[in-house]
């Protein structure tokens, strides 16, 4: 099969996949990424097959969504993509790819080492800041019974990926914990550029958010 026939079966594979996923976010998430990979690897030179394949089948392993089994779901992926006979060398970079992107397997201390997983993180990471970011914080907050915002409550940084599946936090908190942690975490130059953008306007929101919560208008 052709590369582009693959990538193209593999959208409508992933389309599928998420169809029913509660916050209705997540198919729209993916093609996002898909669209934002795209960008930065033409602009960093990556392979586009990986990093469309990677990019498009990121989240379908994701343990948020396979009831907590992050094997079951990179197991998934790996059956897709041999299905749809893709070489050898091509299969383990896109599942390595998917395997070591996560924030959890950060904090596991798994990196990311080429320039195809560098764009795919990248693009996964900026759809989680800007004003998309604050609204899907939002929305995953609301569908996790989580609180907007207590004062009492302080944000925490998490040494290991229980600790962060089990703590309850607030929706404001996570700001603190992940959102605006991540525009010093982009890798490639094209991402940092806009990840300075998203991220002031993040800032910009709390501060107004802070303001209208002490009801202190300007
Ligand atoms: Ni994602």
């Amino acid at each position: 099969m052709d590369k582009q026939e693959i990538i193209k079966k593999t959208a409508e594979h992933a389309k599928k996949f998420f169809e029913g996923e509660g916050s209705g976010h997540d198919l729209f998430h993916t093609q996002r990424v898909w669209k934002t990979a795209k960008y930065l690897a033409e602009k960093e030179n990556a392979d586009l097959f990986v990093v469309e394949m990677a990019a498009l089948l990121h989240d379908v392993a994701d343990w948020k969504l396979n009831d907590g089994d992050e094997k079951a779901g990179l197991q998934k992926v790996q059956t897709w993509i041999e299905q749809n006979g893709v070489e050898r060398n091509e299969l383990e970079h896109i599942l390595k790819i998917i395997d070591n992107m996560s924030f959890s397997r950060e904090t596991e201390g798994k990196k990311i080492d080429t320039i195809e997983g560098f764009v795919v993180q990248d693009a996964d990471r900026l759809d989680a800041i800007g004003a998309v970011g604050i609204a899907r914080t939002m929305t995953y907050g609301g569908k996790h019974g989580r609180i907007l915002h207590d004062p009492e409550i302080k944000p925490k940084t998490f040494d290991n990926i229980e600790e962060y599946k089990k703590y309850k936090t607030t929706t404001i908190n996570h700001f603190y914990e992940k959102l605006l942690l991540l525009k010093d975490k982009m890798n490639t130059e094209a991402a940092k550029k806009i990840a300075g953008k998203r991220h002031k306007f993040m800032e910009d929101f709390l501060k107004e958010f802070y303001e209208e919560w002490e009801c202190s208008p300007r």
